[in-house]
């Protein structure tokens, strides 16, 4: 089948916390090098929930935003998946909420799906195949919506973040085709959210060893192409380097020419994980969006440079552990639809935390600073009879 006629993603669009931490801060608080930081892990910033900011309204926030960019009706979406691991309900899911706070229609199936970072994915899989199975389904929504804590100082610290990805998905694709290539699946406790508990439990190095063995049994199923673009779940951007370096020797590429094929096919996609954290689900959409922001920010009048048909590699792998890999290729009309995303406006624009006001936020103190003036946004504005309540507001 021509890449060109893959079911994919038609549009795409994200939320961005409106407050960050920078890396610096963090580092002389912990009284650890920064270096440690902005070169052993890769990070420089990392954004930073705020109290009326939570899954649903994170998620709900990025689907909006969808809806307004693509022109689509949500009266023609027919299934909604939501995947996150940082859900406040164990029966009522994220998604239900969602559904009612963005007008889609009560004959829409609706549920959560759960798998650790690769939850979202395996949501965009389940999408292709429904829409796949019937020509009468036009749109499905999937969303990947996380806040990733760790809290303070642990080792995962500095591997925090937050933020949601919406993804519309379609037959005719505007933005990118997709198939799933291999797929990998072996319980183990790598990192894990026991109920009750108030943040993961990881095993920091063994968790790195379980993310390398099932990328290399999902890129060992194919034939590797060197000249794709290789988009990696991203938790931090040094892990994805060490893990690129893997895909590399089963490419026969050289140790000498290994970094730069980092440079050219994957550093891209690794600038807004830098800025934003880890976002569990959302993270390999992250970094998705920033390759293709990266593409059109470099694009040329050329038009054989417009990469269509270009191909990708998306990796996605989620603690527990099961991966997905996928082949992805842009449509002719990606230029059209990347434009929209805006990633890199979104980050300029957060403001700045001190380490005292992060450290009072994650100890739950109702602090936000954020530079949104008139944004119209969803925010969780508190429970009532332990039902959680949602407002559309417009930020002054
Ligand atoms: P750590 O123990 O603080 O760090 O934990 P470290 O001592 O291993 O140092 C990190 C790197 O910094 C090392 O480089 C050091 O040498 C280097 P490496 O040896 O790895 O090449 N370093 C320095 N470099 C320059 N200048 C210096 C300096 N000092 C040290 N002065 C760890 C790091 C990532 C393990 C920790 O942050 C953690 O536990 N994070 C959370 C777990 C995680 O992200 N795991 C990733 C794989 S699992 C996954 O992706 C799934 C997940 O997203 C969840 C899900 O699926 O739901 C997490």
């Amino acid at each position: 089948m021509n890449k060109m006629d893959y079911v994919g993603i038609d549009h795409m669009a994200a939320y961005i916390p409106g407050q960050f931490l920078p890396l610096e801060s963090l580092a002389i608080a912990r009284n650890i090098d920064v270096k440690k930081y902005h070169e052993g892990i890769g990070v420089r910033e990392m954004s930073i929930p705020s109290y009326d900011d939570d899954v649903v309204s994170m998620g709900a926030n990025a689907g909006l935003r969808l809806l307004r960019e693509s022109g689509i009706d949500p009266k023609e979406i027919g299934l909604l998946i939501v995947g996150t691991e940082s859900s406040e309900d164990r029966a009522k899911p994220d998604a239900s909420l969602i559904h009612s706070l963005l007008g889609i229609s009560e004959s829409c199936r609706v549920f959560n799906i759960t798998h650790a970072c690769a939850g979202a994915n395996y949501g965009l899989v389940s999408a292709i195949d429904w829409l796949s199975a019937d020509s009468s389904r036009n749109y499905a929504m999937v969303i990947a919506s996380d806040i990733a804590m760790y809290g303070v100082g642990s080792a995962g610290e500095p591997t925090q973040g937050a933020g949601a990805v919406a993804l519309m998905v379609s037959r005719s694709p505007r933005l990118l085709g997709i198939k799933e290539l291999a797929t990998f699946s072996n319980s183990v406790y790598d990192f894990w959210r026991p109920i009750r508990e108030p943040f993961p439990i990881v095993k920091g190095v063994y968790s790195v060893q379980c993310y390398l063995k099932a990328a290399l049994a999902c890129f060992k199923k194919i034939s590797i192409d060197q000249n794709y673009d290789f988009v990696y779940h991203t938790p931090y951007p040094k892990l994805v380097e060490k893990i690129h370096h893997e895909i590399c020797s089963l490419m026969g590429i050289s140790l000498d020419e290994r970094s730069a094929h980092y440079q050219e096919k994957v550093s891209p996609s690794n600038e807004f994980s830098a800025k934003i954290g880890n976002t569990y689900t959302a993270s390999l959409w992250f970094a998705l969006m920033g390759c293709i922001e990266f593409k059109l920010k470099n694009l040329t009048k050329d038009l054989d440079s417009k990469d269509e048909n270009k191909g990708m590699y998306l990796f996605s792998y989620g603690s527990g552990s099961g991966a997905i890999l996928m082949e992805a290729a842009l449509s002719n009309y990606w230029v059209e639809m990347a434009k929209h995303f805006n990633c890199a406006d979104d980050l300029i624009n957060r403001a700045t935390l001190t380490i005292e006001e992060y450290e009072k936020i994650l100890s739950g103190e109702k602090l936000q600073k954020n530079n949104e003036p008139g944004a119209v946004k969803f925010i969780f504005s508190g429970c009532e009879n332990h039902q959680r309540k949602y407002e559309l507001i417009n930020r002054q």
